[in-house]
């Protein structure tokens, strides 16, 4: 057996960090950025690759434009005085979130567009049909998830968003998919109990939740157990654990 230890700054980083208004990005370091296919836009390195290959799968190179990836704050804070000044407080409120509180300053959101010869900056057209419906379809598959749904308004904060997908990694876009779940009721999820998903090739994970309320957590894993750690942004971290291959 081995101890691991997590840091509580840990809490605070990784994939499954929830932003919103009322869980702030933390002062951590800037992702590791990539761009996407000389877009000029921006995105983690990991959800980055991800994104690609979900969008060679659908073969959706042609029909499926980057449209706004990673944010400073700086950028968003720019968004947010302009839409404010040009839309009003209501649409602002709904379509931009407050500087500080935008899941774009952590590079593992992507606003996607159909390619047309006029794409709107803050809502692109992302239909349900063509490359664009297959790769909503198959996004899940790749780690990402449609992050503002109509029917999660009071728990986002945020108006439906057909565009805005966020890298959260894999099997937990599967599980919030399966069972209709937003990523504001994700943690409840697992701190109810472990989660186990069994991939496509049999191979199962384990997902649990731990809370770090002090600074430093520790657990104590068998030996050859590959396993992931990401905070939560609410105190806690979430553990992916792959079955041992015997
Ligand atoms: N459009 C999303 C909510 C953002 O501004 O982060
Ligand atoms: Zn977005």
């Amino acid at each position: 057996m081995r101890r691991v230890v997590f840091r509580r700054e840990q809490t605070c980083q990784g994939p499954l960090i929830l932003v919103n208004a009322a869980h702030p990005l933390a002062e951590v370091p800037p992702p590791r950025l990539t761009d996407l296919t000389g877009s000029g836009v921006l995105l983690e390195r990991e959800a980055a690759r991800l994104l690609n290959a979900c969008i060679h799968a659908v073969g959706g190179r042609r029909d499926i434009v980057p449209v706004s990836g990673w944010r400073s704050r700086a950028e968003q804070q720019s968004i947010w005085e302009e839409t404010l000044t040009k839309e009003g407080a209501d649409f602002t409120r709904r379509y931009v979130a407050l500087p500080g509180c935008s899941e774009h300053e952590t590079g593992l959101a992507i606003d996607l567009g159909k390619r047309a010869a006029q794409i709107d900056f803050i809502r692109p057209d992302f239909p349900d049909h063509s490359a664009c419906g297959a790769f909503r379809r198959l996004a899940a598959e790749y780690g990402f998830i449609q992050r503002y749904r109509r029917e999660k308004e009071s728990l986002t904060g945020i108006a439906e968003e057909p565009w805005h997908f966020r890298y959260v990694g894999v099997p937990h876009a599967r599980l919030m998919e399966d069972n209709g779940l937003c990523l504001e009721e994700y943690g409840n999820f697992l701190r109810a109990g472990p989660r186990e998903y069994a991939l496509s090739n049999g191979r199962r994970m384990t997902v649990s939740y731990l809370p770090c309320p002090r600074e430093t957590a520790e657990l104590t894993m068998p030996e050859n157990t590959r396993f992931r750690v990401s905070g939560h942004n609410d105190g806690g971290l979430i553990l992916t654990v792959w079955e041992a291959i015997l």
